[in-house]
């Protein structure tokens, strides 16, 4: 940019320029050389020539489309990281090629000699691996063999021009390419494995992403329509859904979505230092909820008023409930809170429409109701289970109590639900519930390994421990034991 007083003087210049007729001249004899000497046109073509992606009518038109895009391509460059424990991701960049058909993503490098790749500056591929040929799962949960051999397998492959299949479509914003399957649908982990993951690769890129997702499923982008909008101002493309010769040509992409934590981001890692106050406030924004902040009951008493903190208890329809209730929810107004119990996610249907039928708007409706019920309370109790993922809802400051049911899983619960939290500015308290608080108490003799030491069922197999301790057990508070927590959780509220 020229400084301003620079700019005006040669604004003037100009205005004299219109007025001088030998000048006038010479720029008309210039036009004509232009439009009428084949070798003003090779100039021309010499200075464009070279310069990726600018859009040369002249070159079109004369030499064909191919010839120019093979002279642009530059050298690629790959950063991979397959030592992850979560994920595997790779960011591609140079000319990228994806054939959503054939989960093929095609890397073109101009080298000539020394083979395809040889001039690419690529690192973090795993040892042993091909480095002209890979593959990649796009799913957060590498770890876990069962559910990762359901996902989408990407093949990376370096090829020369000669061997790239043509573009169809070409996206100027870098494509962000991962699945959709695994445990899609169950709420955690359609936070914990997808829009968390999703936040932390793409939202520093301010919209401009196009999303190539694997094993789409159109109902969750309309329930989390919200969030992904918010993301991405392109329509995601059904990666499998793509026609048979489609293929879609980036300068960037990332395969893959970056995950550091159970439900939460370390912002050391994430692009712009981006935290899980940003995601919270990132949902305020979508989902327009009103309450930043959590209310401070000293406050309240400063100026003598009788609104009480409002405490959610989330209740759930199968396994895991609160077996007495009635009795938790007069302990929590008697300790001064002001309580509602919802199982959240199904708002009460109203008698008249419980014949209707659930329309496809369902699950973006219930979002939409559940973020600002949420958002209106300022303590949240829930036995461990998804519904406790309605904390990301919650205004800051706000307090979680979670209870954890027996069967050796304090730790997980506190990994899951515990650190989240605290990462988004908010109090937490965990409940552990003793083996007399367990209704597997009433189903087992007192002295049974499965109330006096889980560890053995843990060793043996997970599919047990979720059989026995997460689908067999309710949960019967001692309101003795429980009262001390609530006073703290009403003090944290100061
Ligand atoms: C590859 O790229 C990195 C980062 O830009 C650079 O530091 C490194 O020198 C490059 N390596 C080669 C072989 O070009
Ligand atoms: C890598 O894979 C390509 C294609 O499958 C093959 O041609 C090449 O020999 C392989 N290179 C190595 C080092 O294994
Ligand atoms: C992000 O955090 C790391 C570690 O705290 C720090 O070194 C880095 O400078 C930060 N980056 C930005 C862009 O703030
Ligand atoms: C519940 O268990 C967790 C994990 O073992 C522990 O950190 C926490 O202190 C326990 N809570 C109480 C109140 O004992």
């Amino acid at each position: 940019m020229k400084p301003p007083a620079r700019s005006n003087s040669s604004k003037k210049q100009g205005r004299g320029a219109l007025c001088n007729l030998p000048l006038l001249l010479l720029i008309g004899a210039i036009q004509f050389l232009v439009i009428y000497s084949p070798a003003i046109d090779r100039y021309m073509v010499m200075i464009t020539k070279g310069k990726p992606g600018f859009p040369s009518l002249l070159m079109d038109g004369r030499r064909g489309f191919k010839l120019v895009e093979e002279e642009a391509i530059p050298p690629p460059r790959v950063r991979c990281d397959f030592a992850d424990p979560r994920s595997d991701v790779c960011e591609l960049e140079g000319a990228i090629r994806i054939r959503g058909s054939t989960s093929e993503v095609f890397v073109v490098s101009p080298s000539s000699g020394g083979g395809a790749g040889a001039d690419m500056n690529m690192t973090g591929l795993a040892a042993g691996m091909n480095a002209t040929s890979w593959t990649i799962q796009p799913y957060t949960r590498k770890g876990e063999a069962r559910v990762m051999r359901g996902i989408t397998t990407l093949t990376v492959r370096v090829v020369s021009p000669g061997d790239a299949p043509a573009c169809t479509v070409r996206h100027d914003a870098p494509a962000v390419v991962y699945s959709n399957g695994g445990y899609c649908g169950n709420y955690y982990h359609d936070f914990n494995d997808n829009i968390i993951p999703l936040f932390v690769t793409a939202r520093h890129l301010g919209g401009e992403v196009q999303l190539l997702v694997a094993q789409k499923q159109r109902w969750w982008f309309h329930k989390y329509r919200e969030i992904v909008d918010g993301l991405t101002n392109y329509e995601a493309v059904d990666l499998g859904g793509d026609a048979a010769g489609e293929v879609r040509c980036f300068r960037r992409a990332t395969l893959g979505l970056r995950s550091h934590k159970d439900l939460s981001i370390d912002p050391r890692r994430a692009p712009r230092n981006l935290s899980m106050v940003d995601f919270k406030r990132f949902l305020m924004w979508r989902y327009a909820l009103p309450r930043e902040h959590a209310i401070r009951t000293d406050e309240l008493e400063d100026a003598g008023r009788a609104k009480k903190p409002r405490m959610l208890i989330v209740t759930r329809r199968s396994r895991r409930r609160f077996v007495n209730l009635p009795e938790i929810v007069a302990l929590a107004e008697e300790v001064g809170f002001e309580v509602t119990t919802s199982d959240v996610m199904s708002p009460p249907v109203p008698e008249k429409d419980k014949q209707m039928k659930p329309s496809s708007d369902e699950g973006h409706a219930r979002m939409a109701d559940a973020s600002a019920l949420v958002n209106s309370f300022d303590a949240m109790v829930a036995v461990h289970g998804s519904g406790l993922t309605n904390l990301v809802f919650l205004p800051m400051n706000a307090v979680v109590v979670q209870v954890v049911p027996l069967g050796r899983m304090e730790g997980l619960a506190m990994d899951e639900y515990g650190v989240p939290p605290r990462d988004m500015n908010m109090r937490y308290i965990q409940y552990n519930i003793t083996a007399e608080e367990s209704t597997l108490s009433e189903v087992y003799p007192r002295a049974h390994p499965v109330l006096l030491d889980p560890m053995p069922i843990h060793k043996q197999s997970w599919s047990l421990v979720k059989d026995i301790y997460l689908g067999q057990q309710d949960v019967r508070i001692n309101v003795r034991r429980f009262r001390p927590v609530l006073h703290k959780a009403i003090r944290l509220l100061r």
